[in-house]
């Protein structure tokens, strides 16, 4: 349910005023939250994101508009950004899973679509055993990172991101 006024290809995104077009982007193995190690990830599921965007953010919750998609194909992720860039989205909010640590190639699109992007992830990678999820590639591309609240880091993302767009107003 994204809705945007520019036209494909013109790039960059459509004037910015409210409601913020934001989509919420899932890569690889986050398509079974609930299911997947829940001692890890919780025992919630991805399609109570709205819900809980719409607890954080109460009455300004009209001014998003937020779309979904989650793919565990790295290169369907990377076209999933390059038209959300045809279409205007003005900010993504980006889990992309274990790609987070190892694609260059995500972490470029990332770089030039000129997309705000805050980086989502619901376990504090920071704290995991494995020294690889301590590392982001696109971590120097994004505005932010919010890691470790469960799936309300989704909703924390949407509302650092209506933050960002209403500042750069
Ligand atoms: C994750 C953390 C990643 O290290 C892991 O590969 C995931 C999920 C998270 O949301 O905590 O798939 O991004």
């Amino acid at each position: 349910m994204t809705s945007s006024t520019a036209s494909p290809d013109q790039g960059a995104r459509s004037p910015a005023c409210p409601p913020y077009a934001i989509l919420i982007m899932n890569g690889p193995n986050l398509a079974h939250l609930g299911k997947r190690q829940p001692e890890i990830y919780g025992r919630l599921q991805l399609d109570l994101i709205p819900a809980m965007v719409q607890q954080l953010l109460g009455g300004r919750m009209h001014e998003v508009e937020l779309s979904f998609f989650q793919s565990n194909s790295e290169g369907r992720l990377i076209d999933r950004l390059e038209q959300a860039r045809e279409e205007g989205v003005h900010g993504v909010a980006f889990n992309a899973g274990a790609y987070t640590h190892t694609s260059l190639a995500i972490a470029d699109c990332i770089a030039w679509i000129g997309l705000p992007v805050v980086e989502v992830h619901i376990s504090n990678v920071l704290a995991r055993a494995e020294g690889i999820r301590r590392k982001s590639c696109m971590g120097a591309s994004v505005i932010g990172v919010i890691s470790g609240f469960g799936l309300m880091s989704y909703a924390l993302a949407v509302q650092a991101l209506l933050a960002h767009l209403c500042a750069e107003t």
